[in-house]
């Protein structure tokens, strides 16, 4: 390179410079992308509306249970949780709870599924109206949010904390007392605050 002019020297390592920043900032960008877990809730399941068991104490039995799934799909990076909280809701919207659970944070490695199930006693839940609806073969409609906050695991560093909530989720029992397996949908964010800190890493 020392053949060329003093001018050319300049102009070269600007680009030079130019390169490298650019390529740094795309592994950078690269190695702190994250995508967030997805989340799904199967094996819901009220035993009172099971139309097919008529026996007292199941028709009294006024426990929820149910699984969350959770799917860390990234290859390279880890998920902690804070404790998940599951609101439990009669019909579409948040006018008649039934209930709340808490899943004790965890963390998850890079690529890993976690089944966490779990069981609640409902309160207040108008149960004539939804055994009215099972037995004339409706469905009964139940709304679940979910909300916690993650960290990142990228390496040996954590992130900041991101929310992390699924709302205006539901789930559609019939008379079998159990609803099918239901994606929940998400809404967090963290992807452009990701973006923006590599950018400033590199200033
Ligand atoms: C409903 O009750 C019947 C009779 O007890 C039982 O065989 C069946 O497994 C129950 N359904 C579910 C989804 O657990
Ligand atoms: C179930 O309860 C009803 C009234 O609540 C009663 O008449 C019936 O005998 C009970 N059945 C059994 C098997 O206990
Ligand atoms: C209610 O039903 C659930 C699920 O079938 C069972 O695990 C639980 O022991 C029952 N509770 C009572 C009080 O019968
Ligand atoms: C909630 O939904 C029920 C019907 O499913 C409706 O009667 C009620 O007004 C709704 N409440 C709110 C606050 O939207
Ligand atoms: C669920 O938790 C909320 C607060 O997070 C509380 O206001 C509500 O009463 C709880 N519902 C039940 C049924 O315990
Ligand atoms: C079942 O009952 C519910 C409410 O009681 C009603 O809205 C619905 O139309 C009924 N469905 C059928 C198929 O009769
Ligand atoms: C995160 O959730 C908390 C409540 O859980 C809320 O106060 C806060 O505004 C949320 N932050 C963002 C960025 O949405
Ligand atoms: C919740 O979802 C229903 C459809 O499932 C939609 O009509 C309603 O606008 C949603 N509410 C909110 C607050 O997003």
């Amino acid at each position: 390179m020392s053949d060329y002019g003093s001018n050319n020297t300049c102009c070269f390592k600007c680009i030079q410079f130019i390169l490298t920043a650019g390529l740094t900032a795309l592994f950078i960008w690269l190695s702190l992308r994250t995508t967030k877990p997805s989340c799904s809730l199967e094996n819901f399941y009220l035993p009172a509306l099971n139309k097919s068991d008529n026996s007292n104490s199941t028709r009294s039995n006024h426990t929820l249970s149910f699984q969350l799934n959770l799917n860390n799909k990234m290859k390279d990076k880890g998920v902690r949780y804070d404790d998940i909280k599951l609101s439990f809701y009669y019909g579409t919207n948040t006018s008649f709870p039934i209930g709340n659970y808490t899943v004790p944070g965890f963390y998850q490695g890079h690529d890993k599924k976690a089944h966490k199930k779990g069981m609640l006693e409902t309160q207040k839940m108008p149960w004539n109206d939804a055994l009215k609806m099972v037995s004339n073969g409706s469905k009964v409609v139940f709304r679940v949010d979910v909300a916690t906050r993650v960290r990142y695991k990228v390496i040996l560093w954590y992130t900041k904390r991101h929310n992390y909530t699924l709302e205006n989720n539901t789930v559609k029992v019939d008379g079998s007392g159990k609803s099918s397996s239901q994606q929940l949908h998400c809404c967090s964010i963290g992807l452009p605050l990701i973006f923006l800190f590599s950018l400033l890493l590199l200033l």
